[in-house]
């Protein structure tokens, strides 16, 4: 089974981008040294994810006999998608990027890299608010055209002209995210509502109970559960350095 999960959900993601780049290698002529995969994996952990097939008998960070064979030991990669929020807009819109996307031939035509795009445009647009995300991909690659552009609706923006080392052309493409965009003051508002229901609720029910139900049962009280309210607005989304410089 192939799970889809953020490269940054992993104890140690930085095992798994040996693999990432492997993939990268076997797909694609566009190829990277490892520490830009890990540039992104540091800078925008949100936002790139992979596409992996569990070991069986679990994942074991750092398990295996020392010196022994560690294959099979961790999740073997069989697509990534490696994104990342563009660092110097020319436009001054904050936007996403697509480095780079490839799912190994075992592996394809079976929506993995439609999955893998539509996890990172959400995670763009919920975690950095962007309007848009951008890629460049070959005009002969015709497999990847038609996910970007029918599957997924992304519109070329121009032709760049030699974008590739090997002189070939590139379609420069862009998706509008900012239907994606939470409205936090929407959010906000009904949670607020929840809660005051709840209270409601509580204090509607004043009548004594009588009989079996009136007795006091301490088990009951210890085993009431205490609702615990985790501050979504503290989400990853917080701790990224922002940009002071693009915001006009
Ligand atoms: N021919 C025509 N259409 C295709 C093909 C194909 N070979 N593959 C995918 N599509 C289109 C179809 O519309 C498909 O929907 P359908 O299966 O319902 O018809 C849709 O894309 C979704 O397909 P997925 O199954 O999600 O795509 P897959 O997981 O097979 O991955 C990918 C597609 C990434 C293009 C794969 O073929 C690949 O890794 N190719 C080599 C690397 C590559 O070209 N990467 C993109 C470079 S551009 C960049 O990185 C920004």
């Amino acid at each position: 089974m192939v799970d889809i999960v953020p490269l940054s959900s992993y104890p140690s993601y930085i095992d798994l981008l040996p693999s990432i780049q492997t993939c990268n290698i076997t797909n694609l002529p566009e190829n990277y040294f490892l520490k830009y995969y890990l540039y992104h994996a540091l800078t925008w952990p949100q936002l790139s994810f992979v596409a992996v097939v569990r070991p069986k008998g679990g994942y074991k960070a750092g398990g295996g006999k020392a010196g022994g064979d560690l294959s099979g030991q961790y999740p073997k990669v069989v697509g990534y998608v490696l994104a990342k929020m563009e660092e110097e807009p020319s436009d001054g819109m904050q936007h996403g990027h697509i480095t780079s996307l490839s799912v190994m031939r075992t592996h394809r035509r079976l929506g993995i890299a439609e999955r893998l795009m539509r996890m990172s445009q959400r995670a763009m647009a919920e975690s950095h608010r962007a309007n848009y995300v951008s890629l460049h991909v070959r005009v002969s690659n015709t497999a990847a055209l038609r996910l970007y552009r029918d599957t997924l609706g992304f519109e070329v923006e121009k032709i760049e002209s030699k974008y590739y080392a090997d002189g070939e052309d590139a379609y420069a493409m862009r998706l509008n995210l900012q239907s994606m965009w939470l409205d936090w003051k929407a959010i906000e508002a009904r949670d607020k509502e929840n809660e005051k229901n709840e209270k409601t609720d509580e204090t509607q029910d004043e009548g004594e109970a009588v009989g079996e139900l009136g007795k006091k049962d301490d088990s009951k009280d210890q085993e009431r559960m205490v609702k615990v309210k985790v501050g979504r607005g503290l989400g990853v989304g917080d701790l990224v350095e922002r940009n002071e410089s693009q915001q006009s």
